[in-house]
């Protein structure tokens, strides 16, 4: 059975990886013009996504967001360190691609992108009148930065 599940899991790592690559070749590599420090979220969409990880995320990430022996933690320094200069594309693919991990891509597109607000609230970053989108392209445009530029 774990040999199985495990045998499901590298094969839709390869997949996704093999998709990351072909969606990354030829796309021009502009600077982001955002970050996540611009409000790129509404406190809906972070409500929403709340009641998901309860649903999904939280036996293994844990009610604090701070992992557990079967997650790691998605809030704090060791996080947002895995995360800091990257996109929120990268964060988005991470988990449409690979959570949970015995039924990746199984959530729809918008609620991963509620997913990513409400971890976006949990770390400390402002919600504001914008809906943070589910399209890639846009998501490449908003930067990670831990600190408030
Ligand atoms: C069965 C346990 C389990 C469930 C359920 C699960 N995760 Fe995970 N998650 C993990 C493990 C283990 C890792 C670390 C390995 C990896 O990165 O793939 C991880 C890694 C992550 C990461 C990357 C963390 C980092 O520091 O880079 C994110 C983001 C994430 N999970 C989000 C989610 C979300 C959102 C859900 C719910 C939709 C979810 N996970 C459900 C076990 C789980």
């Amino acid at each position: 059975m774990t040999h199985r599940v495990v045998l499901i899991a590298a094969a839709f790592a390869g997949s996704s990886a093999l998709a990351a690559f072909a969606g990354r070749r030829g796309a021009p590599s502009a600077e982001p013009t955002h970050t996540v420090w611009d409000s790129v979220y509404t406190a809906t969409q972070a409500t929403h996504g709340d009641s998901l990880y309860k649903g999904t995320c939280v036996k293994c990430h844990g009610a604090t967001l701070s992992g557990g022996d079967e997650g790691t933690p998605l809030v704090g320094p060791a996080f947002l360190g895995n995360w800091r200069d990257l996109t929120l594309d990268q964060l988005y693919d991470k988990i449409r691609t690979s959570m949970p991990p015995d039924n990746p891509k199984s959530i729809a597109t918008r609620d991963v992108a509620d997913l990513v607000a409400y971890l976006l609230s949990q770390n400390q970053f402002p919600a504001g009148a914008k809906t943070l989108t589910d399209s890639v392209d846009q998501l490449k445009d908003i930067k990670i930065t831990t600190s408030r530029p």
